[in-house]
């Protein structure tokens, strides 16, 4: 198990060999990440809430706001970030991997090594794992001001490897006004804790007139508000052309600009 701790026959205790290489790869991905200031996850264990939507309309904000800013797609099996930006184009998959430019902003996600974006990737846990880990240590992302992570939901390989393998400024949560919504991002905000990363905020997404789910999630979680979105059909029309909504909506910019400056003066 990740992180036991055994005695050996002097009865002295050893770190148990798969903890020690754990944090040899998190040394070793911090070191190569240096010239990124902060790195923050989008995160919920709910599927479907907006994550993605809230990552790429983030990351493009940031980056309207003067910011060098990477975008890293860590949904590593059900790669969606290419779809929201309408790249098509195949990487390259030598070493150091080479993130897209598309806008500006530094885009690396699994479907840039596919031919065929409809094909299942199906993976076992420790190739999840393995993706994660040369996304974090092995792409030449250069100096940034933001690496904004889109993570998958659930609690289990892919969100597991991030919160292992990266020293992270921390997540900020994606909920709905839906009560299972807030249930699941307060969960996924427990389990960020208990691996010891930070919960940096919680933005509420198809929001009505009023948040709801946010305001329950900033609460448990004692976290701050960033803002909400609204439900709005030209979020979901924009996306699925792939265009950036924030680019082609004022409206939608502003919200995003909001949410963006409580992330920047923190
Ligand atoms: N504020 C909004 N108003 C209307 N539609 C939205 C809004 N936000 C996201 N959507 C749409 O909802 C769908 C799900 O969004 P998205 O893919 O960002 O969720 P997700 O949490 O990343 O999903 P997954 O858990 O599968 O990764 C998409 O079709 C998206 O365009
Ligand atoms: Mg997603």
């Amino acid at each position: 198990m990740v992180g036991k701790e055994e005695a050996n026959t002097e009865g002295q205790q050893q770190i148990h060999p798969s903890f020690l290489r754990t944090m040899e790869q998190k040394n070793g991905i911090t070191s190569k990440l240096a010239g990124i200031k902060h790195k923050i996850g989008i995160y919920s264990a709910k599927g479907g809430v907006g994550k993605t939507t809230v990552a790429v309309n983030l990351a493009y904000t940031l980056n309207d706001m003067g910011y060098r800013v990477g975008l890293l797609d860590a949904d590593v099996d059900t790669p969606n970030v290419n779809l929201f930006l309408g790249i098509n184009s195949v990487g390259n998959a030598e070493y150091p991997l080479k993130p897209i430019d598309k806008d500006g902003v530094k885009v690396i996600s699994t479907a840039m090594f596919l031919d065929d974006q409809k094909k299942p990737i199906i993976w076992r846990g420790p190739i999840v794992g393995k993706m994660i880990y040369e996304f974090l240590g092995e792409t030449a992302w250069g100096e940034l001001d933001y690496l904004i992570i889109d993570l998958p939901p659930g609690t289990s390989d892919a969100p597991l490897s991030i919160m292992q393998l990266l020293k992270m400024d921390g997540f900020i949560l994606v909920t709905t006004p839906q009560r299972i919504a807030a249930v699941n991002a307060i969960r996924s905000g427990m389990m960020a804790r208990r691996m010891g990363i930070s919960v940096l905020g919680v933005i509420e997404n198809m929001s009505g007139d009023r948040p709801r789910g946010a305001e329950e999630v900033a609460k448990e979680m004692d976290c701050r508000m960033l803002g909400a979105v609204r439900h709005d059909g030209r979020m979901s029309e924009l996306s699925d052309k792939g265009l950036v909504p924030v680019k082609e909506d004022k409206e939608i910019g502003r919200t995003f600009t909001e949410i963006a400056k409580k992330i920047a003066e923190a």
